[in-house]
């Protein structure tokens, strides 16, 4: 019988948690370090993929996404090594979709054809913004002219090139962000992800907001205009968004996100990764120590990088369900909703509809763009009790 993870597929998330430098707005699970032994790094990632493929046998790999921290810090020569373990461990599919987050140095850039020879195959470049003066603010290593110079030669090198802006920024309004957004539509991306700036706790940044010294940014109502242009902008480009932050052109989304949005199975493999994995029968959580030292000692001295594997139960899994499918355009089956869930939904759903909140045609359940303003309300009020 077909397994619930299979309608989403199967992909594997690589952590690499070393930067440079640590950006002031950055909250990921991110360091920097004086000295890396990447020899070292290359034999634990081997051997957890190995760990990992016992469990999975028999499984067709979607997707690979080296994620990070910065994943352009690594020798090609790791990332070599660790494709090769993959590519023994298991089947992979036709369309294969290897995608390594870079920053957009000339260094990192250098590196691009390692890559490609490794079999990465799509790169996500973090260009953050096209002026110098905010590129500086987000404490940025790059300048405009160097950004757009790695994403030339990463053009040149892969197959799929997508890159990252964060708007919303301190002092920027409406017309500044349009400009520069079609500065960055003009640049023949085949996807973009939009992310608008969050101020997280225990980052430069939220300590700068926290003392009131973080001047500048938009209230909620200059959001969500940001947002909506943002929207029609990229949709007039042939970039519609088929998540809430992320724009693609047809058939050019990321395959590994989708694992995620659509629910599938991942084995997450480095320093506070997370996995989601249907072992028999049950789904699982897996985590791992978020600490680097911490991670590297355990998978040496122990052989398992695991530090926690729940058993989810059918609440946890619906909710899950919901919270990320809902997040596409696209929305989600009804009739995988129906099967992973005991629960009648119908009511809920007719009365968000009745508000324009949500939309079920043709099998699917999607937010409306109304909806989408609020989704966080939207997904509260179809899982609260
Ligand atoms: C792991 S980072 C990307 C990889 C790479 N280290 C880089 O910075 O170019 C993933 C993306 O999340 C976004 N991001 C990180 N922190 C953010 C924040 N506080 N608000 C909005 N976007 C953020 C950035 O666009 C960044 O490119
Ligand atoms: S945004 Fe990227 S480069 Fe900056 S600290 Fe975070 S992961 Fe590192």
């Amino acid at each position: 019988m077909r397994k619930d993870w299979q309608n989403g597929g199967f992909g594997l998330y690589i952590h690499w948690p070393f930067c440079q430098a640590k950006c002031p707005y950055c909250d990921f699970n991110s360091h920097v370090v004086n000295q890396i032994d990447q020899d070292r790094w290359q034999a634990a990632y081997k051997s957890e993929i190995s760990r990992i493929g016992s469990e999975t046998k028999g499984r067709t790999l979607n997707t690979v996404f080296f994620g990070g921290g910065t994943p352009s810090l690594m020798d090609p020569e790791l990332v070599h090594a660790v494709m090769e373990t993959i590519r023994a461990t298991w089947r992979t599919s036709n369309s294969f979709e290897v995608t390594l987050e870079a920053n957009p140095t000339s260094v990192e850039a250098g590196r691009f054809r390692g890559y490609r020879d490794a079999g990465v195959n799509r790169v996500s470049l973090g260009v953050q913004a096209l002026n110098d003066i905010d590129l500086k603010a987000l404490g940025r290593l790059h300048s405009v002219a160097e950004a757009r110079k790695a994403f030339d030669v990463a053009r040149d090198t892969f197959e799929r090139v997508s890159f990252d802006l964060i708007y919303a920024r301190q002092d920027q309004s409406l017309a500044d962000w349009k400009a520069e957004l079609s500065e960055a539509l003009a640049m023949a991306a085949d996807h973009l992800s939009l992310y608008q700036l969050t101020i997280e706790d225990g980052t430069a940044f939220g300590d700068r907001y926290a003392a009131g010294k973080l001047k500048g940014l938009p209230d909620e109502d200059v959001g969500a205009d940001l947002y909506l242009a943002t929207q029609d902008m990229c949709e007039a480009a042939g970039m519609p968004a088929y998540e809430v932050s992320n724009h693609a052109k047809n058939g050019e989304e990321s395959q590994h996100n989708l694992i995620y949005w659509t629910y599938g199975d991942y084995a997450g493999v480095g320093p506070g990764a997370h996995g989601r994995l249907t072992l028999d029968g049950e789904r699982m959580a897996t985590s791992t120590p978020l600490g680097p030292t911490a991670w590297l000692r355990q998978v040496e001295s122990a052989g398992i990088g695991e530090e926690t594997r729940v058993a989810l139960s059918q609440d946890d899994i619906v909710s899950e369900f919901l919270l990320m499918g809902l997040r596409l355009t696209q929305g989600i089956s009804l009739s995988r909703l129906k099967a992973l869930s005991n629960q009648d939904f119908s009511f809920k759903i007719n009365n968000l509809e009745e508000l324009g909140l949500l939309s079920s045609r043709d099998g699917r359940l999607r937010v409306t763009s109304k909806g989408r303003a609020v989704l966080n309300g939207v997904l509260r009020e179809l899982l609260n009790d």
